[in-house]
């Protein structure tokens, strides 16, 4: 049986493959010729992340597909409905990146609450004639601790936030399907427990008691925070998108960055990827990554794994 993981795989998702006996092709074959690639091959499951496009038109023409995997967690690049109507299995791995998404949030959110992305841009340039102007501009930087996180989305990489949030001595509230309260467990290291209640209220509400908000919530053909919801926000409020490109309006987003509704961005995922707006990546306001969220080799090993088992048990 053969297995193409067009977008990559772990080794460790790889070798279990191997060993259960499948051909695990990792070569990088373009959309375009996709079809007749899987056609020709005769490939029995696909694995994909976000960048490999798995549509109706692919399905109908790879009779000889069984299985399409999503190594990550955003289904949004795959006619997953069609594809299942069709009798593929399709399948994702929800869990296995929550936490690599939760700490890049606080990278970001860390870095850009002392300017370290406006730093790390201009020191460079200027760090040796301008120091004491930089020194100034750079001056002025927020701590996180007392502060009020709103969480949009209070799924696996909400709480997994949330747990950072709380460790870090953050108030949390959270905005989810359901309102009321929500109970998170952190866990330390030494296998002590604590259980903390986290308030869940409507966006409406939440987008006013925060002083930085984070997303997530799966692709949606609307923003969630657009040009009404950042008026309705604290002056000075840092936002943070790592979930999918166009939650947060943009074109609104940019206008309210040089008003200075909006103190700062921090972006991982963009409206056009993978050609993000020059706006976007020109505004020294935004702390920037290209879609990396899930990219650390302890998700991607657990990713692998978790494919790995799952195609094994669709397929023998
Ligand atoms: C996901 O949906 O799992 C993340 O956005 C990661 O996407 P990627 O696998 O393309 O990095």
């Amino acid at each position: 049986m053969k297995v193409l993981a067009n977008d990559g795989i772990s080794a460790g998702g790889k070798k279990t493959l191997e060993e259960a006996g499948f051909e695990v092709i990792t070569i990088k074959v373009a959309q375009e010729q996709l079809a007749n690639y899987l056609r020709e091959n005769k490939i029995d499951a696909i694995v994909v992340r976000s960048a490999t496009k798995v549509r109706k038109d692919l399905i109908n023409a790879c009779p000889d597909l069984k299985v399409i995997g999503r190594a990550g967690v955003g289904m949004d690049n795959i006619d997953v409905k069609y594809a299942r109507e069709k009798g593929l299995y399709v399948f994702n791995t929800p869990s296995a990146s929550s936490s690599s998404v939760a700490e890049l949030v606080f990278a970001h959110l860390f870095g850009a609450v002392r300017f370290l992305h406006a730093a790390n841009r201009n020191m460079p340039l200027e760090g040796d004639s301008r120091f004491k102007e930089l020194k100034k501009n750079y001056s002025g930087g927020r701590e996180l601790r007392g502060k009020t996180i709103g969480i949009i989305g209070f799924g696996r990489i909400g709480r997994e936030v949330a747990k950072i949030a709380l460790g870090i001595g953050m108030k949390v509230i959270a905005s989810d399907r359901e309102e009321g309260e929500a109970e998170i467990t952190l866990e330390f290291y030494n296998h002590q427990e604590i259980k903390i209640p986290i308030k869940t209220e409507p966006v409406e509400d939440l987008i006013k008691h925060s002083d930085f908000i984070t997303i997530h919530v799966p692709a949606q053909d609307e923003p969630v925070l657009g040009r009404d919801e950042i008026q309705n926000m604290k002056n000075g409020v840092g936002l943070i998108n790592t979930s999918r490109g166009g939650l947060i309006d943009e074109v609104a987003l940019v206008e309210a960055l040089d008003s200075g509704k909006v103190a700062f961005a921090a972006l991982d995922t963009f409206k056009n990827e993978p050609s993000p707006a020059i706006k976007i990546l020109m505004n020294g306001k935004i702390s920037l990554s290209p879609h990396i969220g899930a990219a650390t080799g302890e998700a991607q090993d657990r990713i692998g794994v978790e494919l790995a088992d799952e195609i094994i048990n669709a397929l023998k």
